[in-house]
């Protein structure tokens, strides 16, 4: 089988690791020289990471090879997966690009983060075999996938996304309707914002958040997620209880909702600035260590009690363990 990953920067190279640790050969298109180099840095990180995170042994590593042209690696595909910026504009130049060359049946999906399939589709007479599936950093350990289906996308395309990236060791979770930002970036946004907010005001410093939320409800939130979460917090009487509670709250109201701090030339260099004092003493590729160490720390533990990613990763281990033995 083989994956052609159109664009290699953070999210792409992720990408082809994840398929090739899976046993997948893959084919890389990004015109930037860096890319190679990109590939190969992410690809041993994931080696070293992601065989600690099984106790199942991968299937043996794909092959890994980088076209001339993006429809030179499309021609042959069984997963398109377009990982370019994100500007609607040069995604759908792409998309037009490869149209022709597109085999048959082979799913293009796309990582955008906010725009939604029929829109990415629009001008594409391909329209049926485009969707989006939205990843997370780092996409070789982390489980989680948005599978989204756009208007024209038929059901088949679904079906076999959802076929593929099991057998890659993803947790796809299918989005029920097409949306901005789909489920993960509406959360993601909401709480940025008030993050902007609490720098921009002088409440906090990017630090002092950071530890808030490492401290307290970012542990929570890996292994019980909100609304389990908020669930314990109801007491005996749950959910009701804690709605009755906190629901008042709501209309005080407690964060600034939909208003958006303007990212003035001051308020960014303010961020830059405590970030850099936060953490520039470390490199991003000692600081993308540290951050997959601890993940494949915690992912291990909740493997211990089956819950969160731990139960995923489990039943990932035991198709591992079964597909070794259908080979053997
Ligand atoms: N960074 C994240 O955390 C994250 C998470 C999930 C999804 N995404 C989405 O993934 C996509 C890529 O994001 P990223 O963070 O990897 O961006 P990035 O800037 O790191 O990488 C983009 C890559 O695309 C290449 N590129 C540009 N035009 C191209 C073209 N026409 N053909 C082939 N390659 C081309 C660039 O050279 C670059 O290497 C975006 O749609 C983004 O919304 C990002």
């Amino acid at each position: 089988m083989q994956a052609a990953i159109l664009g290699a920067g953070v999210i792409g190279c992720g990408w082809a690791a994840r398929f090739l640790l899976h046993g997948w050969d893959v084919i890389v298109y990004d015109a930037d020289p860096a890319a190679p180099g990109r590939m190969s840095q992410t690809l041993d990180q994931a080696r070293f990471s992601l065989t600690q995170l099984y106790d199942a042994e991968l299937p043996s590593e794909g092959q890994l090879n980088h076209a001339a042209s993006v429809t030179e690696a499309v021609a042959n595909a069984d997963w398109i997966q377009e990982s370019i910026p994100e500007l609607l504009s040069i995604k759908r130049d792409l998309y037009l690009a490869i149209q022709d060359a597109l085999p048959a049946g082979t799913p293009l999906a796309s990582s955008t983060s906010g725009f939604k399939p029929t829109d990415l589709a629009s001008d594409l007479s391909c329209a049926d075999q485009m969707l989006v599936c939205h990843p997370f950093n780092p996409v070789y350990l982390l489980p989680v996938v948005e599978v989204v289906a756009g208007q024209r996308t038929h059901q088949q395309t679904v079906n076999k996304a959802i076929e593929i990236l099991t057998d890659i060791g993803m947790k796809p979770v299918t989005v029920r309707r097409e949306i901005d930002a789909h489920i993960a970036d509406r959360l993601l946004e909401a709480l940025w914002r008030e993050a902007l907010w609490l720098v921009a005001d002088d409440v906090a410093t990017t630090q002092e958040i950071d530890e808030v939320m490492r401290n307290g409800f970012g542990l929570r939130w890996a292994q019980m997620g909100l609304f389990e979460t908020y669930r314990i917090a109801g007491g005996d009487a749950g959910m009701q209880h804690f709605l009755a509670q906190f629901g008042p709250a709501l209309a005080w109201p407690w964060s600034k909702l939909t208003d958006v701090p303007e990212l003035t030339a001051e308020l960014v260099d303010k961020i830059a600035a405590q970030s850099d004092a936060q953490s520039g003493h470390l490199s991003i590729a000692e600081l993308e260590r540290q951050r997959d160490k601890n993940l494949v720390a915690i992912i291990r533990a909740l493997k211990d009690t089956n819950s969160g990613a731990g139960e995923h990763v489990n039943a990932v281990e035991a198709m591992l363990h079964n597909g070794r033995a259908d080979r053997s």
